[in-house]
């Protein structure tokens, strides 16, 4: 797939073929993309839970109200900040959000459906996830990353180009 079809197509999939399994080298190749994002003074502050336990994915549907459909799904990855590795304060949040969409667009370059399901900064979902995940202090989850078979493909073209959005020079 060209990059720029790639972009202009991803789209979020909450719909997944049941159980079944995304080769290691796939998974591989989505987290070598997450890494290879942009980040501040390339201190690259993330770091990756991967989720292939099926059992964890009921507890993980309790525990955030808007990613149910990760019952389904073969795989989620939570992108996690890095505290101690980033530039200065807060910029772990733009370095792991450069580095979802990086993973994002790498599922969709393998066929492969993806959803990106808001962890922070909602503090009380941060709190529960790092408890289920056991992640230090120094760690925080930006996000869930729920990764499957697409089961149905979502309405294309997607035109979102709205040129009142764009300022040159000035406001
Ligand atoms: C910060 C953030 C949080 C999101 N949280 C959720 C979520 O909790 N559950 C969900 O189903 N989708 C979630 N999404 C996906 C958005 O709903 C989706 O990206 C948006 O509707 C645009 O659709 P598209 O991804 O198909 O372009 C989130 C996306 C972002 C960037």
């Amino acid at each position: 797939m060209e990059l720029g079809e790639g972009i202009l197509t991803r789209r979020s999939i909450r719909k997944f073929v049941k159980d079944k399994t995304i080769p290691d080298e796939d998974v591989k190749f989505i987290l070598d993309a997450a890494m290879h994002a942009p980040s501040a003074r390339n201190k690259q502050p993330w770091e990756f839970v991967v989720v292939n336990d099926k059992n964890m994915f009921g507890k993980i549907a309790e525990l955030h109200p808007y990613a149910g459909f990760i019952e389904e799904a073969s795989l989620a990855v939570f992108v996690c900040g890095n505290l101690n590795e980033q530039h200065a304060p807060d910029y772990w949040v733009g370095d792991t959000a450069a580095a979802s969409e990086n993973l994002l667009l790498a599922c969709h370059a393998k066929g492969l459906g993806a959803c990106w399901c808001g962890v922070y900064p909602q503090e009380d979902r941060v709190e529960k996830f790092k408890k289920l995940l056991g992640l230090p202090e120094y760690v925080t989850p930006l996000n869930l990353i729920v990764i499957g078979y697409p089961d149905f493909q979502p309405s294309q073209p997607n035109d979102r180009y709205k040129p009142n959005k764009v300022h040159y020079n000035h406001w």
